[in-house]
């Protein structure tokens, strides 16, 4: 009988070991980004005030942990949707957008960012490891055929200019650059960047002092 339950237990501390050693290599090798520290609300704030974010905006968080970058966003009127590895912070953000009763506006999708569908994506919020930022620059740029505003927090790409930096916070823009031929003849093919208009808009949101959960 003792070792029967000996036997059992020793099981069930494999299954254990095995579990977190297959999640450890999920986080490290397959989907890697950053482990879970959270924004300060009054960085979240900052961050979409950077952005000047409006409730035209898709605002993508990579790796939106408890979804608080979701919140905010979604309490801006803007449509927020947020990739997590992480099951248990999925259900927390998922709970806390329940709560809030911004459904409507914000969403969790349960999987690698590394992954994600930017094509709906105006705004792109993140707070990750700084060995990760010229891995996501390629992708963005390859990927992206669209205008775009990124917000940083803490870490700057290493091999491209930010637009503005405030304390820990890098300001990017995105976005193709598209050949156009000038209307009078004799003039040579010019390069135009297409910039967004929020670059010359008012787009703030207004969070202001409301309260970020
Ligand atoms: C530093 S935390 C930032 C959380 C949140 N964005 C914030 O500012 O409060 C980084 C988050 O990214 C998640 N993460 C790491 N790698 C990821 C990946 N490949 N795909 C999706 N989420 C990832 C982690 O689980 C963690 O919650």
């Amino acid at each position: 009988m003792t070792l029967f339950f000996c036997s059992v237990l020793l099981f069930c501390l494999l299954l254990v070991l095995l579990s977190f050693l297959c999640h450890l290599i999920y986080r490290q090798v397959l989907a890697p980004g950053a482990i879970y520290y959270p924004t300060p609300h009054s960085t979240v704030k900052k961050m979409l005030d950077l952005a000047k974010i409006s409730p035209k905006d898709t605002v993508l968080d990579l790796g939106s942990g408890d979804g608080r970058l979701l919140l905010a966003t979604a309490r801006c009127g803007a449509t927020a949707i947020g990739y997590e590895i992480d099951p248990r912070l999925v259900r927390l953000s998922r709970q806390a957008i329940k709560k809030a009763k911004l459904q409507h506006l914000a969403s969790v999708k349960q999987q690698s960012f590394w992954r994600a569908d930017f094509s709906s994506a105006t705004v792109i919020t993140l707070y990750l490891f700084p060995q990760f930022m010229n891995r996501l620059q390629k992708i963005l740029e390859k990927k992206l055929d669209h205008p775009l505003t990124l917000v940083s927090h803490n870490y700057p790409f290493p091999h491209k200019k930010y637009i503005k930096k405030t304390k820990n916070l890098y300001l990017y823009r995105f976005g193709r650059l598209v050949r156009i031929r000038p209307a009078t003849a004799g003039l040579e093919t010019s390069l135009l960047f297409l910039r967004q208009a929020r670059q010359d808009s008012p787009r703030h949101c207004g969070v202001g002092d409301r309260h970020v959960t």
